[in-house]
């Protein structure tokens, strides 16, 4: 099988149909449901990251920041084929190249065994696992 590519991209170098397949491959369909916004969101992250294999849209993975403090990870995606074979690591490893000085990394997932293991083996730990304690609080509009 040929090896597929990790890249850092702009959001125009990205077609519509393809990031709606791959949205739609893992079934965020809060995403697919409003494209406008999917499209504006991927426009105003802070990075983006893209993997390909033979030019096919696999993967892709985004973040919200200020650069130097703070880093959220917003969304990190592969499609069901490619799973389990590092392109999921491969996407965040090259995202947080970006922030090699920044101290806090964020996210809000799901509560799946299988997104917990994932970001686990990534150096992750869950809030109310983390010493110190932390608190973390969330508002859905
Ligand atoms: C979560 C997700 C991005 C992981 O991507 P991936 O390319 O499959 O992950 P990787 O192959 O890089 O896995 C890295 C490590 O994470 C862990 N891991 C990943 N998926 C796992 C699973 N389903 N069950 C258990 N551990 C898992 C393993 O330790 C794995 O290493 P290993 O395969 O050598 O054992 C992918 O499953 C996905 O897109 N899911 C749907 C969307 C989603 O839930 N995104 C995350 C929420 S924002």
């Amino acid at each position: 099988m040929s090896e597929f590519r990790v890249t850092v991209c702009a959001a125009d170098e990205l077609e519509r149909e393809e990031v709606l397949a791959l949205y739609r491959s893992v079934g965020w369909s809060a995403y697919t449901e409003s494209p406008e916004v999917l499209l504006r969101a991927l426009a105003g992250s802070h990075r983006l990251v893209s993997a390909r294999r033979e030019g096919e849209l696999v993967g892709l993975a985004r973040s919200i920041s200020d650069g130097a403090t703070i880093v959220y990870l917003q969304d990190v995606l592969v499609h069901p084929d490619e799973q389990r074979r590092g392109v999921g690591r491969q996407l965040l490893d090259e995202l947080f190249a970006g922030y090699a000085g920044v101290r806090q990394r964020v996210l809000v997932t799901d509560e799946e065994d299988r997104q917990r293991a994932f970001y686990e083996s990534l150096g992750f730990v869950e809030v109310h696992d983390h010493a110190p304690p932390l608190r973390s609080f969330v508002r859905f509009a």
